[in-house]
């Protein structure tokens, strides 16, 4: 795959150079001239600077969002929060997230976790917690540049060793950018060199200060891989979710978001979803991004397989006609027809506008040449 650096993607932007660099290092990034852009800093930019993007995405988000009917404020209950891992490179997102799977998910359940959905659920104190496994920063920014926001909380994982890094200051952006709350977990307390008084002393350069010094971020101090900290970090997970008063109606047809979505051999397509809001249903007539169906079959994150998922739910279905994109909405229908008619319609407008915007610059353009 090729790359795109600064100065192709100001000519491509018409924008000076200058002005993009400058845009990098008030996120914190620093690039020059020749340096080629990771697509975090590239989705960066191009939500700054992008209106045709940004209008296309409207666009496209509203097509779907004009289909949801508005909630009943009476039927709203309780949901569980969908939480993010982020940060630096090696500072133990994939351990954490294990460590937690491990010490919550296999120890109680027949079976353990038979395939991957992108996406898992544990249980605290009576309480569901479901966490995006999605690599690093991809929940945030794919997701993001479709106009879809599933994450209520994010998770900072910081080592106690390393401190504050480059994609450490990209996650607080992302998250900051995202209006989610933040999380600190003060990883590899179990090191020699842990100094996590310094993390919190970093860390307030971005507006991150420790409840102790008078702010109001949570701090937790972990040892992903030896599963200490755990359960204090699912704790504040909880109270911080408490806080934001996560609702949604569980009495009504479903509506969400594509985690990931893969061609089958066997099955076809098969989509890991998060329900948002509603029930889905097995049978349920569904339209997908630019796909659509009927859902055919649904398991959970335990490779379980269920008739229904209320909201905060990670599933994987399948019974689609095409393969839908990670971020894609989708939306439950009343009828098989009407899905049809309107998947259709999409797939057509899909097509129409591949045929008449080669010369536009999209997000998908640039990140083709990534
Ligand atoms: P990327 O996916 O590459 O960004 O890394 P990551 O953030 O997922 O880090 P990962 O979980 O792969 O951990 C990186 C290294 O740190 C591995 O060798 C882990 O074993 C180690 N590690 C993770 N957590 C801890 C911890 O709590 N203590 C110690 N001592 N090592 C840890
Ligand atoms: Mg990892």
């Amino acid at each position: 795959s090729g790359s795109i650096s600064v100065a192709e993607l100001a000519e491509k932007l018409n924008k000076k150079t200058n002005e993009i660099i400058k845009k990098l290092m008030f996120s914190g990034v620093m690039a020059t001239k020749n340096q080629d852009l990771d697509e975090d800093a590239l989705e960066l930019i191009c939500s700054e600077f992008g209106v045709e993007v940004e209008q296309e995405i409207e666009i496209d988000k509203a097509d779907l969002a004009t289909y949801i009917d508005e909630d009943d404020p009476n039927k709203l209950e309780e949901r569980p929060p969908v939480v993010t891992i982020m940060g630096h490179v090696d500072h133990g997102k994939t351990t954490l997230l294990d460590s937690i799977r491990h010490t919550k998910v296999t120890a109680g359940e027949a079976g353990g976790i038979t395939q991957h959905i992108g996406a898992y659920q544990v249980r605290e104190n009576d309480k569901k917690v479901t966490f995006l496994d999605t690599p690093g920063h991809a929940a945030f920014t794919s997701m993001r540049s479709r106009g879809a926001q599933v994450t209520d909380i994010a998770i900072l994982v910081v080592a106690a060793d390393d401190g504050v890094m480059p994609q450490t200051i990209e996650a607080i952006n992302h998250a900051k950018a995202a209006e989610v709350p933040i999380i600190i977990a003060v990883n590899k307390m179990d090191k020699e060199g842990a100094n996590p008084d310094r993390v919190m002393q970093e860390l307030t350069e971005y507006e991150l200060i420790p409840e102790d010094w008078g702010g109001d971020t949570i701090f937790v101090q972990l040892s992903a891989i030896k599963r200490e900290g755990i359960d204090d970090l699912l704790e504040m997970i909880l109270l911080v979710a408490e806080v934001e008063e996560l609702k949604a109606n569980a009495d009504r047809r479903a509506n969400g978001t594509v985690i990931e979505a893969q061609l089958d051999k066997g099955r076809g397509p098969v989509a890991s979803l998060l329900v948002q809001n509603g029930t889905l249903k097995v049978g349920d007539p569904i339209v997908v991004g630019n796909t659509f169906g009927r859902v055919r079959a649904m398991v959970n994150d335990l490779g379980k397989r269920i008739n229904s998922a209320g909201p905060s739910t990670p599933i994987e279905i399948t019974g689609l006609n095409d393969v839908p994109l990670a971020g894609d909405q989708f939306v439950v229908f009343k009828d098989e027809k009407q899905a049809r008619q309107i998947g259709e319609m999409r797939q057509e407008k899909q097509l129409e506008e591949k045929r008449g915007t080669q010369s536009r610059v999209s997000l998908d353009d640039l990140f083709e040449q990534i």
